[in-house]
C-alpha cells in the first residue's frame, strides 16, 4: 500500500516535471511561429522600420522643463510610425515627466502603431532607468550602482531592480537601458559610478541579481521590464580615461575580466544589449562582428537583440572613419550583427538600409534575423498582449514600502574608511559645523541620470527629501548645527563648533560632460580642509562623488572619513544616521581607492607589481570598510586539502561580533592560484555573503566554490584549470590546497 502511494506520488511528480519544460518549449515555439508569420507578411520597409529607433526630441513640438510643458508633435509621430514604420522610441526631452504624461505619450504611439499600420506591431519604448526611473517625476531613486556594490548585498540590488521595473511599468515603459556591466577599472572615466566597481565576481553577481529583479521568471508579467546589459564590451576602460575613447584589451583579458558579467546576464535571459560607443584594439565596437556575432550571438547563445548606442552607427563614418560613407557605415554595422540603430534624430538609417537590402548588399536573412530578434523581445515582454500603459499601476508607484527599501539600501552602501580613536559616531549633544560644497544639495547625492540626463537641476529635486545638512539638523536640532556655505565662513565658525563635518566630492555629471584631466580632489576643497585643520577641531570628511577623487593630502588632517559615493535620494538621512550612530556602517569599497593620481592598480594586480619597492599602494584597498563594532574571524576550513578539477570547494569560517553593538559584515572569500603558466592575480574575490551579528554572536558562514572559480585563459587563450597549489583567504586567515 505504502509502496503504491509512493509510486503514485512519484508518477505525479514526474509528470509535473515533464509538463513544465514542455510548456516553456511550447510557448517559445508559438512565439517563433508567430514571428515567422509576421516576417512573411512584412515588406522590406516595415522590417527596416522595426530596426530603427528615434529619440523623443525628434517627435516633440517643445521640450519640457520647469517652465514649459513638454508637447509631442502628433503629426510627426504619425509620420514616423506610418511612413517610416518606426519600431522603437527612446528618452525624454530635457527632464522627467509625470506618469500621466508618459501614459499619454505611449497611448498615442501605440494607438497609431496598432490602428494605423498594416502590421500592427506594438512599439517598444526604452529609457535609462539607471538607479530608478530617472525620467518619471517622483520615482524612487536608489543609490547608484557604485554605491550598491559597496553594500555587498545582492538582495538589495534585486529589490531595486524589481521596484524600478514596477515604476517603469507604472509609467507605461517596458524597456530599461540598464544594467551597466562594464567594470570600473579606470577611475578617471566619467561613467565609473554607473558600474558595480572593479571586480569581476562582484559585478557578475550584482548584474545577475539586477536582471532577475527586473525581468523575473515570467517576462510577460505586467510589472516586469526587459533589461539591456551595456555597454558591450570594454567601454569602461578607455586608455586615456576620457569617455568614448579607445581601449586596448587583449583577448585573455576580454575573457578573464570583461566577458563574464555579460555571459552570466545572457544565462539569466537578459533580453537586449547595447554596444560600447568606443573602440577596442582599433576596431569600433559597432563594427566588430567578432564580438557581436561570433562571441555574443553564437558562442554565448544570446537570443535577444543588439541595439547601437546614440548615433554610433553614423559615427563609424563621421568620427571613426572606418566607413567611407554613411551608407557603408550602416552596412558595416548591420553585417557585424547590429539589430537596432539608436539613430536617433532622423530616418537616414532607415533609408540607407532599405536601399542596401534592395541593392542586395545586405541579405534578407540578416534583416530577418534582426527583426525576428526584435519581435521576440516585444513578445517576451508582453507587448503583443498588453501594449498599453496600465493606469491601475499608478498606486504602485513610489510607495512608502519602496521608500523604506530605498532607506535600507542607502543605509548599507556607506563605507567608513577611517575612524581614528572612534571619532564616530558623534554625540547628539555636540555642536557641529557642517560645511563643504556637497553639504546642502540633493543633486550631489544622486548624480547623473536623475530627473535630467546630467542630474544637476537642483531646483527640480523633491525638496521634502533631506540634504546632509537638513538631515543633521533634523537629527540634533537646528540650534546645534552651524552651517557655513563657503571657506571663509567655515573657518570663522570652526572655533564655535565641537566637530566639523565637511561634505566634499563632486558635482553631478553624466557621460562625456563629466570628463576630467586630473583625479585629484578639487584644490579648493583640499584648501578648505587645510584651513579648517588650523582650528584644531576634529574633522569628519564625507565623500559624495561619482569616482574616487584623490585626497591623500587631507587624509591625515581628518579623524574620520565616510565614503558615501552616490547614495541616492535617501542618502542625506542615511549619512546623518551613520554620523550620529543610529546606523552602523557596513559598506565595503568596490574599488581600490587611489592614493596618487598616477599608477592606479586594482586589487587583483600581478605579483610583479609589488616586486618593486615603488609598488603603488592604494589609499584604501578593495574590500576595506570599518564598522562601529569589531568582528573576529576563526576556524577557516576547507572540506579537503586535495581536489580534482571538477570538485566543488567547500569553505567555512566562523565570524564573531566581538564589539558592543549589532553590525552587518560582508564576509569575502579570495582565491590565489600560486603558480600559473600565465601570471596570475595576487588574489581574486570568488564569493561573499553579508551577515548580521548581535554583540557576542558567532555564526559559521559556508561557501561553495564551483570548479570554474579556478579557471582562467591560458597562453593559447583557451580556458584552463591548471593543477597545482592554491590558497583561500578570508579576512586575516588562509588555507592552502592542491588541485590534481
Ligand atoms: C549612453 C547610453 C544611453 C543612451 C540613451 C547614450 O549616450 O551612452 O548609456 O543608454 O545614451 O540615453
Amino acid at each position: 500500500m505504502k509502496g503504491t502511494i509512493f509510486g503514485l506520488i512519484l508518477l505525479l511528480a514526474l509528470s509535473a516535471y515533464k509538463f513544465m519544460p514542455e510548456k516553456t518549449v511550447l510557448k517559445e515555439e508559438v512565439m517563433q511561429d508567430k514571428i515567422e508569420k509576421l516576417l512573411s507578411e512584412m515588406t522590406v520597409e516595415e522590417k527596416v522600420g522595426q530596426m530603427t529607433q528615434i529619440t523623443m526630441q525628434s517627435i516633440s513640438k517643445q521640450p519640457g522643463n520647469l517652465d514649459t510643458v513638454h508637447m509631442i508633435d502628433t503629426a510627426v509621430v504619425r509620420e514616423a510610425i506610418t511612413k517610416y514604420h518606426i519600431g522603437s522610441f527612446l528618452n525624454v526631452w530635457q527632464m522627467a515627466y509625470s506618469k500621466e504624461h508618459w501614459h499619454d505619450i505611449i497611448n498615442l504611439i501605440q494607438d497609431i502603431a496598432l490602428n494605423e499600420t498594416k502590421v500592427k506591431i506594438p512599439v517598444i519604448y526604452g529609457i535609462d532607468a539607471i538607479h530608478g526611473v530617472t525620467y518619471t517625476l517622483g520615482a524612487t531613486l536608489f543609490p547608484q550602482a557604485i554605491s550598491m556594490a559597496a553594500s555587498r548585498n545582492p538582495e538589495l540590488v534585486k529589490k531595486a531592480g524589481e521596484i524600478t521595473a514596477i515604476e517603469m511599468r507604472a509609467s507605461g515603459i517596458p524597456w530599461n537601458f540598464n544594467p551597466v556591466l562594464g567594470m570600473g577599472r579606470e577611475p578617471l572615466w566619467p561613467r565609473f559610478w554607473e558600474t558595480f566597481g572593479e571586480d569581476v565576481h562582484l559585478t557578475t553577481v550584482m548584474g545577475r541579481n539586477y536582471v532577475i529583479g527586473q525581468q523575473g521568471d515570467n517576462m510577460g508579467d505586467p510589472d516586469r521590464v526587459a533589461t539591456c546589459m551595456k555597454h558591450y564590451l570594454g567601454y569602461s576602460v578607455p586608455k586615456n580615461g576620457q569617455d568614448r575613447t579607445p581601449a586596448w584589451i587583449p583577448e585573455r583579458m576580454v575573457r578573464d575580466i570583461f566577458l563574464p558579467p555579460f555571459e552570466e546576464a545572457v544565462n539569466q535571459g537578459c533580453l537586449t544589449v547595447m554596444v560600447n560607443s568606443g573602440e577596442i584594439n582599433g576596431i569600433p565596437t559597432h563594427s566588430d562582428s567578432y564580438l557581436l556575432t561570433e562571441v555574443l550571438k553564437k558562442e554565448l547563445g544570446f537570443k535577444g537583440f543588439i541595439v547601437s548606442d546614440w548615433e554610433d552607427i553614423e559615427r563609424l563614418h563621421t568620427r571613426d572613419m572606418v566607413a567611407a560613407t554613411p551608407k557603408e557605415a550602416v552596412k558595416m554595422a548591420v553585417m557585424a550583427g547590429m539589430d537596432m540603430s539608436m539613430v536617433p534624430f532622423d530616418y537616414s538609417f532607415y533609408e540607407l538600409l532599405v536601399e542596401l537590402v534592395k541593392d542586395g548588399e545586405v541579405p534578407m536573412e540578416r534583416i530577418d534575423d534582426a527583426v525576428g530578434r526584435i519581435l521576440y523581445v516585444k513578445m517576451k515582454v508582453g507587448l503583443f498582449d498588453n501594449p498599453y500603459p496600465d493606469e491601475s499601476m499608478f498606486n504602485k508607484f513610489a510607495t512608502k514600502e519602496f521608500t523604506n527599501i530605498n532607506k535600507e539600501a542607502a543605509a548599507e552602501v556607506l563605507t567608513l574608511v577611517k575612524n581614528e580613536n572612534d571619532l564616530l559616531p558623534l554625540s547628539k549633544d555636540a555642536k557641529v559645523l557642517v560645511t563643504g560644497p556637497n553639504a546642502n544639495k540633493l543633486s550631489v547625492l544622486n548624480g547623473g541620470w536623475t530627473i535630467t540626463w546630467q542630474g544637476d537641476m537642483e531646483e527640480a529635486y523633491p525638496h521634502e527629501k533631506n540634504t546632509v545638512l537638513e538631515a543633521v539638523q533634523a537629527k540634533i536640532g537646528t540650534d546645534n548645527v552651524i552651517y557655513a556655505a563657503n571657506t571663509e565662513d567655515a573657518v570663522k565658525s570652526a572655533g564655535d563648533a565641537d566637530v566639523i563635518v565637511a561634505c566634499l566630492g563632486e558635482a553631478p555629471y553624466c557621460e562625456t560632460p563629466g570628463n576630467i584631466n586630473n583625479l585629484a580632489l578639487d584644490s579648493k576643497q583640499i584648501e578648505l580642509v587645510h584651513k579648517l585643520s588650523g582650528s584644531g577641531k576634529p574633522i569628519v570628511l564625507v565623500m559624495i562623488q561619482g569616482r574616487p577623487r584623490v585626497m591623500n593630502e587631507i587624509v591625515d588632517k581628518s579623524g574620520a572619513i565616510l565614503v558615501a559615493m552616490l547614495p541616492g535620494m535617501e542618502g542625506g538621512d542615511a549619512i546623518a544616521d551613520v554620523l550620529f550612530g543610529d546606523n552602523n556602517p557596513s559598506g565595503k569599497l568596490p574599488f581600490s581607492y587611489p592614493k596618487y593620481v598616477n599608477g592606479y592598480t586594482t586589487y587583483d594586480y600581478k605579483p610583479i607589481e609589488e616586486f618593486d619597492v615603488n609598488y603603488v599602494t592604494p589609499q584604501w584597498t578593495f574590500g576595506h570598510g570599518l564598522s562601529y563594532t569589531t568582528f573576529k574571524y576563526s576556524d577557516l576550513k576547507l572540506d579537503k586539502s586535495d581536489y580534482s578539477k571538477t570538485d566543488e570547494i567547500k569553505v567555512s569560517v566562523k565570524v564573531k561580533n566581538t564589539g558592543k553593538r549589532a553590525g552587518k559584515e560582508a564576509v569575502e572569500v579570495y582565491l590565489t592560484d600560486l603558480f600559473g603558466t600565465v601570471t596570475r592575480p595576487v588574489k581574486q574575490l570568488k564569493a561573499f555573503d553579508k551577515i548580521l551579528l548581535k554583540p557576542g554572536e558567532e555564526k559559521t558562514v559556508y561557501f561553495s566554490l564551483k570548479s570554474d572559480a579556478l579557471a582562467f585563459y591560458g597562453r593559447d587563450n583557451k580556458k584552463v584549470i591548471e593543477p597545482g597549489e592554491f590558497k583561500v583567504t578570508v579576512s586575516n586567515l588562509s588555507q592552502s590546497f592542491t588541485v590534481n
